[in-house]
């Protein structure tokens, strides 16, 4: 287990348990966020940028490997409601000083933000997740990653994707099979 203050760790049992009843925050599994935390803690990550904040839940995954390593989470999304409920559960959990929550559409929002990033992390509207890859991959350091997530649960819609990164001679990348199904783009060049 990742060693985490309380309010961080009670956020993150809290975001579990009321995903069923908010309906709509299609969140990672509480497993991808164990591996999310690993590979940020795995890369040294001190900035991560996250498209498809919903409530939370994998920021706060993000956050507890960022906490460690001092490091910043910059989170996109298009609602306002998980925006709002976001920004307070990212206070909650004392970790709102190491967020920039950002409402608006992905496309527009990534050029907005200066930088590079070791790890960009895909959980929007599918159909741009290769827009989204666009946009991010130059901004990856060597040696830093995307992940993306539903590789497995939207294979229709993810397998042009799949087939781009996959054929790339600066990637190496592979699926992850936990629950929706992750898939890890290693920057190698
Ligand atoms: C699968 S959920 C993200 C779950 C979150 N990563 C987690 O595991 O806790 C997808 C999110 O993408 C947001 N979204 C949909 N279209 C978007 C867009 N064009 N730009 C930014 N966010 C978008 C939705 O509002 C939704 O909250």
């Amino acid at each position: 287990m990742i060693p985490m203050p309380p309010a961080l760790s009670r956020q993150i049992d809290e975001t579990e348990r009321l995903a069923p009843s908010r309906g709509d925050a299609m969140q990672i599994s509480r497993e991808q966020g164990q591996l999310l935390a690993s590979i940020a803690l795995a890369l040294d990550a001190k900035r991560v940028i996250e498209v498809g904040t919903s409530y939370g839940f994998s920021g706060l995954w993000w956050l507890s490997a960022l906490s460690l390593t001092n490091g910043h989470l910059v989170t996109i999304d298009v609602s306002e409601k998980k925006y709002r409920q976001a920004s307070r559960t990212f206070q909650d959990a004392g970790v709102l000083d190491r967020v920039s929550l950002h409402l608006g559409r992905g496309i527009d929002v990534i050029p907005t933000i200066e930088g590079t990033f070791d790890i960009a992390f895909i959980d929007a509207d599918k159909p741009a997740t290769q827009e989204y890859f666009n946009l991010l991959w130059p901004r990856i350091r060597r040696g830093g990653a995307i992940v993306t997530d539903n590789v497995l649960s939207h294979q229709q819609e993810m397998g042009n994707y799949l087939n781009s990164i996959r054929s790339r001679e600066d990637a190496h990348s592979v699926t992850i099979p936990i629950r929706a199904g992750l898939e890890w783009t290693l920057k190698i060049a």
